[in-house]
């Protein structure tokens, strides 16, 4: 039976997925830097501080295979993406391959590309574009896991997750929705499947309006259950309560594009 060690197991995907996952895999350790509020008896965790090697080490202890969702999980000052989200990545991809862990999941973000027009279909093979400085922390960490995997032979899969939730919540969100269920197939494939080296893959629902080309995922079998059209009517009232914000309107990254902008606004399309 594989252990699986989850980080970010407090956050918003670790608390859904610690519901989902041990049913599969039934030796889960979580870990973060909180212990989750509702943690069960059964439940086995180790807190641990992303930016210290040392406890990153000690977590990945025995373990065969990693989700990493732990860190900084939206746009902040590069003060505070550095300690998690770089160091704190780099940190996790050592710590497995100094304890012999065969398999990472890393969670990535749509916001590694952010900065490609919506009308601009893209694959898992274009060059970053991030929105920010948490856009740039997950193409480190995509970078970081390629490095690994092909220098080391860590089989690494990298999720750039659109947006994780039941349900669509605006229009934007339409293009990128990913349903809990469907996350826990990805995962699935990055820990399981043969055929991983390195990979990216889209962490993408079925959505009629998406903007991601994630064929790859297809071929590694995934077959997501959720489709975003089912929510259309409720994403559309949602946005209806929003402000028009034409740099947000015009990427993929949205509101993360428009933080800060002090950019060309003759590149937007109207
Ligand atoms: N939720 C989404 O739709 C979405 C979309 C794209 C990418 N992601 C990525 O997926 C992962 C999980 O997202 P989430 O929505 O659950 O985020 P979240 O913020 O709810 O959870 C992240 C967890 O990481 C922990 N953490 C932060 N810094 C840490 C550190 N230095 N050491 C140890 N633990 C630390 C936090 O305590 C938290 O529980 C994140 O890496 C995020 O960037 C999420």
């Amino acid at each position: 039976m594989p252990r699986i060690l989850m980080t970010g197991a407090s956050g918003g995907i670790g608390t859904s997925l610690r519901k989902l996952l041990p049913p599969i895999y039934p030796d889960l350790v979580l870990s973060d830097i909180k212990t989750p509020a509702d943690l069960a008896p059964h439940e086995k965790f180790k807190a641990a501080e992303l930016s210290d090697l040392a406890q990153v080490e000690a977590i990945c202890e025995g373990v065969d295979g990693i989700l990493h969702f732990g860190g900084y999980s939206v746009e902040g000052s590069w003060e505070t993406i550095l300690p998690s989200n770089i160091i704190g990545c780099y940190n996790l991809f050592e710590a497995a391959r100094r304890k012999g862990v065969k398999r990472v999941v890393f969670a990535s973000s749509n916001h590694a590309v952010g900065f490609y027009p919506r009308y601009h279909r893209i694959g898992t093979d274009v060059t970053p574009r991030p929105d920010g400085y948490y856009g740039v922390s997950k193409a480190f960490g995509e970078a970081t896991g390629a490095l690994y995997a092909d220098k080391h032979g860590l089989k690494v899969t990298c999720l750039r997750i659109g947006n994780f939730g039941d349900k669509p919540l605006d229009h934007r969100r339409l293009s990128i929705w990913l349903k809990p269920e469907d996350m826990v197939q990805l995962c699935r494939i990055g820990l399981e499947h043969p055929d991983i080296h390195f990979e990216i893959l889209y962490g993408a629902s079925n959505n009629e309006r998406s903007w991601w080309d994630n064929h790859r995922a297809y071929e590694l079998g995934y077959r997501p259950a959720g489709r975003a059209e089912d929510f259309v009517a409720h994403a559309m009232a949602e946005q209806a309560k929003l402000k028009p914000d034409p740099v947000a309107d015009f990427y993929q990254g949205g509101a993360f594009c428009s933080m800060g902008f002090s950019g060309d606004k003759s590149r937007i399309v109207e």
